[in-house]
């Protein structure tokens, strides 16, 4: 049974047992606690914790998710069952049906005969395990379903527990297993070996949420969920591995063709087991994982997600080379996974190019880092190994990380190979010294709601209902007040608190677009309004400060925007769609929003593209965006399903987890149309300019573009205008030509610094006998200590020095020198007669003296040593430093 049948019988099975069916959700969704969406439960989180209402009348829902592990990433091929893409099928209750519920659904799906819409698996080949003290699974199992007690197993919190890993909803569950027989493994059922007796389905009986802790058996139950719900996943590849009678989930119908692929661009045959085999697994894997991620608008890049990523084509990339590849290998492989995945995914046939174009840029950077890198790897590790060692030191394995870009996994599997071990400690160490040093400015996540349990009966009886796209005032009760996380009943003038209303005209931070300012009034009462949030999606948070008088719950207000305020951060908004059309047109498809921010007059936009802007691409960027400002369009907004919103080609941003009902905002028809829930101005007129400000790099692989809208960017502007008519003015000439008028005198500065340093110079060599006059005599030396006009280089005051200690030869002599040059450098110069080195004097010491005052560092010979410092207050000290040395001896 091919794999997209596998999914369609799962998807009707629950149809028919009315579920309602949910596409799955990105693999990128805005969840702190994951990289990416990891079973299929996990879009549906805010339903079991009771957060939100599901959205779905029946209370039951069934999806096919999308899913990503990589933790086990070395597991890949070596086992049977491993995939870090893979497909979990899953049937959820919300409320409704419990365990018996569950129990029954699973087990007739796997077990009915496959002309009734089944599987057909031989229900004497099922074995399942329950939670230690589960009497009740294990009764149904037993009674109601007839699995044989010895067929029934009882294993504790760490196999039959399940959480997300972090606090959330969890509980019990039960797996079924089935036994492939004793050709592959003891006997004894899934507690023995999980490899012959392979888990192909989980049932999660969901009904306790979990606190802080690790690992899989080491947290706390803080206590019942509101209700009683049922989480289950189905591994639809293991079941392909089954139904199709093959040995492991790499030959199944959707990666067995890319191992095919695999031996045709490598030439090698993929047989039997060993380390070939295992590189073709991985190829297979990895190619698909790559492939699902890039279409879910990750790029390549050295952090979080975009780790991930590089580091499974990196893995393809070298994995075919060892198999003896020569090429160029990734757009053949993306090729034949892209054709395989296309049925279950149709949304990857229009993102072909772009997936291979990413694809295969990351692996020509590759194999140039690859070659240098294993040159320099193959030196080091045949020079260790000559040496009779083992030990690959943390400090080569960072070199190799600093300087050729080789990510440390790859020199820890190169290391294996030639028989190393890498001193990781020492090689984390210099990663976090260097991380310390390049420190990024990781925001802090805007809402701080750590325990949002407060809001809980408001999300669940009393949503929010907003009126903000048509209203900008509205009249109100005051459903809750919450301070520093309680629920209080009244708010005093000069407090600062949290209002909760039934209806709200103000939007709430999301999207991008900031939560709007505003009032909240009531006879003398007057609530100034400084952001409002959104918690679980539906209940707006008002935060605001009491300005005068007092609120009670459960009075009646007048919620009002500030319509200035509002104004400006619609311009903002539709500004920023006009900005992402106008970038797709110039950079293409390959350019996805990774991110947005808009308020009033302001507006960011950051999209993963791996290659600086040219001034040229920015110019364009904004002329089309003008353009489209000055053509007035129309901005429309469209309530519809998310398939027609697919299908009329509106961009849907990853990372968001859409509903059934979904906007879509469209500018000048095909001109711009994205899904968004924000507020837009009715014309693109009514945006008024937009000033793009530039253009940076947001981390690896990510850009953002900065700009200006409406009034601020006439501003900005006029800012800039009257700046170059006040330089026009200093320099008499017409705007047009200062940049060359700037250019001549910065040239003309330049030269005539030079000049000066030179004419100091000679003055100073001039007068080079009349400095011996200072010399003093310290214990049995002759001193000269001698601060050298600024702008004296350090090769100048070498020359001075060595020429000073010529007019001082036949006595023991030592002569300083300090100067600041142009840079505020301290270049400083000691040099001594033979006879004083005969006695013992070392400049370089006396070099070593004057650095630890001047802030430098330095060395050189007995003779004659120099530095570098950087704190010329230090001098007087320095001087009595080096007095100091010479009274002594
Ligand atoms: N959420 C459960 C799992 O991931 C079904 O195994």
């Amino acid at each position: 049974m091919q794999t997209h049948e596998i999914r369609e019988r799962f998807t009707n099975h629950f149809l028919a047992a009315g579920h309602s069916v949910v596409p799955s959700a990105s693999l990128i969704l805005e969840d702190p606690d994951l990289l990416f969406v990891n079973a299929g439960m996990v879009p549906f989180k805010p339903y079991f914790l009771g957060q939100q209402n599901p959205p779905f009348p029946s209370g039951k829902a069934t999806s096919i998710q999308k899913c990503v592990r990589t933790l086990d990433i070395e597991e890949v091929g070596v086992t049977t069952r491993h995939n870090t893409f893979f497909q979990m099928a899953g049937n959820f209750s919300f409320g409704q049906y419990f365990k018996e519920g569950a129990i029954t659904h699973a087990w007739t799906l796997l077990t009915d005969p496959i002309d009734q819409g089944g599987y057909g698996l031989d229900p004497e080949r099922l074995w399942v395990t329950v939670y230690l003290d589960d009497d009740e699974a294990a009764e149904i199992w037993e009674t109601k379903i007839g699995v044989p007690t010895e067929r029934i197993q009882r294993l504790g919190m760490e196999d039959n527990y399940w959480s997300m890993g972090v606090p959330g909803p969890c509980g019990p569950c039960s797996e079924i297993y089935y036994d492939r027989g004793p050709e592959h493994g003891a006997d004894g059922g899934p507690a023995v070996d999980d490899t012959r007796y392979m888990e192909i389905w989980n049932l999660v009986f969901m009904g306790k949420e979990r606190g802080e802790g690790t690992g899989k058996d080491s947290f706390e139950i803080v206590g019942d969920l509101p209700k009683k719900n049922i989480d289950t996943g189905l591994g639809i590849e293991r079941v392909a591995c089954l139904l199709q009678g093959v040995d492991n989930v790499y030959e199944t119908d959707l990666l067995r063709p890319v191992i095919d692929a695999a031996q045709e661009l490598t030439g090698a045959t993929y047989q039997g087991d060993g380390p070939d085999a295992v590189r073709f697994r991985v190829i297979a894997d990895h190619s698909r994982t790559g492939m699902m991620l890039i279409l879910d608008g990750v790029t390549p890049s050295n952090e979080g997600r975009g780790y991930i990523l590089r580091r499974l084509l990196r893995r393809i990339v070298r994995s075919a080379r060892l198999l003896g590849a020569t090429g160029e290998t990734l757009e053949k492989l993306m090729n034949v996974v892209m054709d395989t995945m296309t049925p279950s995914y149709p949304e990857i046939a229009e993102n072909r190019e772009r997936i291979s174009r990413v694809s295969v840029v990351e692996e020509r950077a590759f194999l140039k880092t690859l070659e240098s890198g294993t040159h320099r790897f193959d030196e080091a590790a045949s020079s260790i190994l000559a040496s009779g060692s083992t030990h690959f030191s943390g400090e080569e394995a960072f070199a190799l990380h600093d300087t050729y870009g080789f990510p440390i996994d790859l020199t820890l599997e190169m290391a294996a190979e030639a028989g190393l071990e890498v001193d990781r400690a020492a090689f984390d160490a210099a990663m976090s010294e260097q991380r310390a040093r390049a420190k990024a400015d990781n925001k802090a996540k805007k809402h701080g709601h750590a325990d949002e349990s407060v809001y809980r009966e408001w999300v669940d009886n009393h949503p929010t209902e907003f009126i903000g796209f048509s209203e900008l005032s509205a009249d109100a009760k005051v459903l809750g007040l919450v301070s520093h996380g309680r629920s209080i009943t009244e708010a005093k003038e000069g407090e600062d608190v949290e209002v909760i209303l039934d209806v709200s005209p103000l939007y709430a931070e999301s999207g991008g677009q900031l939560g709007d300012r505003g009032r909240i009034i009531s006879g003398t009462t007057v609530l100034e309004v400084n952001d409002v949030q959104k918690i679980g999606k539906r209940l707006w948070v008002h935060k605001a400060k009491v300005a005068s008088g007092g609120l009670d719950l459960g009075q009646t207000v007048t919620a009002e925007v500030d319509p200035d305020w509002r104004h400006g951060a619609k311009q903002a908004h539709t500004g920023t769609h006009l900005i992402h059309a106008a970038l797709r047109q110039v950079l293409g498809p390959t350019a996805v929003q990774a991110g947005s921010l808009n308020r009033p007059g302001y507006l960011r936009f950051d999209f993963n593209y791996t290659e600086q802007l040219t001034r040229e691409q920015l110019a364009e960027i904004a002329t089309i965006a003008n353009q489209a400002v000055d053509d007035d369009m129309p901005v429309n907004t469209i309530e519809t399903s998310l398939d027609e919103a697919r299908k009329l080609g509106a961009m849907a941003l990853f990372g968001e987890n859409y509903g059934s009902k979904v906007r879509v905002v469209e500018i000048g028809g095909p001109f711009s149309m994205e899904l968004c829930g924000g507020t837009h101005v009715e014309h693109s007129s009514q945006i008024g300019p937009i000033a793009i400000l530039g253009e940076s790099s947001v981390g690896s692989g990510a850009r953002r573009i900065e700009a200006y809208s409406g009034m601020n960017s006439f501003r900005y502007f006029s800012k800039e205008a009257a700046l170059a008519a006040n330089l026009a003015t200093w320099f008499k000439a017409p705007t047009e030509e200062l940049p060359d008028r700037v250019s001549q005198l910065s040239e003309k500065l330049r030269d005539a610094a030079k000049q000066i340093a030179s004419l100091r110079r000679e003055q100073v060599l001039a007068n080079s006998g009349k400095l011996l006059d200072d010399a003093e005599h310290v214990g049995d030396f002759t001193l000269l200590t001698r601060r050298i006009p600024d702008g004296v280089t350090s090769n100048n005051l070498r020359a001075l020095a060595s020429d000073l200690r010529g007019n001082l030869h036949g006595r023991p002599a030592v002569v300083v020198l300090v100067s600041v040059d142009g840079d505020d450098k301290v270049p400083f110069v000691v040099s001594a007669t033979k006879e004083a080195v005969d006695l013992g004097v070392n400049s370089g010491d006396l070099v070593k003296q004057l650095a630890a005052h001047l802030d430098g560092r330095g060395g050189g010979k007995p003779d004659m040593a120099q530095g570098s410092g950087s704190n010329i207050a230090g001098l007087d000290d320095a001087f009595a430093s080096v007095r100091a040395d010479l009274v002594s001896r």
